[in-house]
């Protein structure tokens, strides 16, 4: 009810107005997330896959909360992980505004944001002031735009560096449609001196690490990146990231739009992945409800992150997929999450 007001006000001015009215108003916000009924927290949804425990499977993708400033709003409305970032060395003013919009009629948005962000220092201060007990944190990390492509590589092993001690999980951003050249580091060739030079930090200080993918790559260009993170130990992929597949303009679009292709990519992602235990999948990607989720376990996957489909529904999304996981959990005959997943991974 009050998310349904306040999205009403909300949709009337420009997208990141709101948005940042949102994460700077967030520690007030977090002593009234009593308002949005946020999500109860509840042990039967606890749900672990590798070293990574989330107390509710769903969590929130990258992008929201770039800075890590309000980590604590989210956890407060029942997200089971949140992923902060994307965190670049310097701080950069990312691309020129507006660079969000919203596309109402297919529960989608676009952006050509461009990695704004008070870069990693910032990060480091706003994590040692938030509250990161029993929650799960990702850390996501990428190049600053005038990065060359030979300093690339070093730069993702400094901030694996400086930002794996606060996380419980770091994600390496390769695709992201809107810093001029980032994809081409989904290249296996590309990739691979990313990977090897950040594997140098995880020596010193392990931490599971995954790569997130866009779900515009061939299925070919997939399969690479997949054995790539077997053969170098990483922990699986994050898919998918938005697509440029559209005909809106500048920028790639989530949402409801990228439901058919990310869905796709993550299906082949799992299939590459499903004989190595070691290896996860994050699903992300037009995931708007607990069938999408259900489908996503089906396929191999486990963990899965929303973005959009929040800025639509709001807190409300997290209790529909809860009621929705509830009464499956009671349809099956079972206790907690953890063995509806297994159960339906094996399906
Ligand atoms: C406004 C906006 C900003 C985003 N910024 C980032 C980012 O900084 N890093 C990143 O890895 N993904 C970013 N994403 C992509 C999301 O994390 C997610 O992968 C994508 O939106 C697909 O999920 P969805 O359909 O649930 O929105 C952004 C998405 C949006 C809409």
């Amino acid at each position: 009810m009050f998310y349904s007001v306040f999205k009403q006000l909300a949709f009337k001015v420009d997208p990141e107005v709101a948005h940042n009215l949102i994460i700077n108003s967030s520690s007030y916000l977090t002593n009234l997330t009593g308002l949005f009924s946020p999500l109860k927290s509840a042990s039967h949804y606890q749900l672990k896959q590798g070293e990574l425990t989330w107390n509710f499977p769903v969590g929130l993708a990258a992008g929201f909360d770039k800075n890590a400033k309000a980590i604590g709003f989210f956890k407060s409305l029942g997200f089971g992980s949140v992923e902060v970032g994307t965190v670049t060395k310097k701080p950069q003013a990312g691309n020129p505004t507006p660079r969000i919009w919203r596309h109402t009629a297919e529960d989608s948005l676009q952006n050509a944001m461009g990695f704004p962000n008070s870069g990693y220092q910032e990060m480091t201060q706003n994590l040692h002031k938030s509250d990161l007990n029993n929650f799960c944190l990702g850390i996501n990390i990428g190049k600053n735009k005038d990065t060359s492509e030979e300093k690339t590589a070093e730069e993702y092993a400094f901030l694996y560096e400086k930002m794996a001690p606060f996380a419980n999980y770091l994600v390496v951003n390769v695709s992201s449609p809107n810093t001029p050249g980032l994809r081409q580091f989904q290249d296996k060739s590309k990739l691979l001196p990313i990977l090897e030079a950040i594997n140098i930090q995880r020596k010193e200080f392990s931490k599971p690490c995954f790569i997130k993918i866009s779900p515009d790559m061939d299925p070919a260009d997939i399969r690479l990146v997949c054995e790539l993170s077997k053969e170098l130990k990483y922990s699986g992929i994050v898919a998918t990231n938005t697509t440029i597949q559209h005909n809106y303009g500048k920028g790639g679009l989530s949402g409801k739009f990228i439901k058919p292709m990310a869905s796709q990519t993550r299906s082949l992602v799992c299939e590459c992945l499903r004989e190595d235990p070691t290896q996860h999948i994050i699903g992300v990607g037009g995931i708007d409800s607990y069938a999408e989720i259900k489908d996503f376990w089906k396929q191999g996957g486990g963990f899965v992150q929303v973005y959009t489909a929040f800025i639509y529904q709001g807190p409300q999304l997290l209790k529909n997929i809860a009621k929705e996981m509830d009464r499956d959990l009671k349809e099956n005959g079972m206790q907690n999450l953890q063995e509806l997943v297994t159960y339906y991974q094996k399906k």
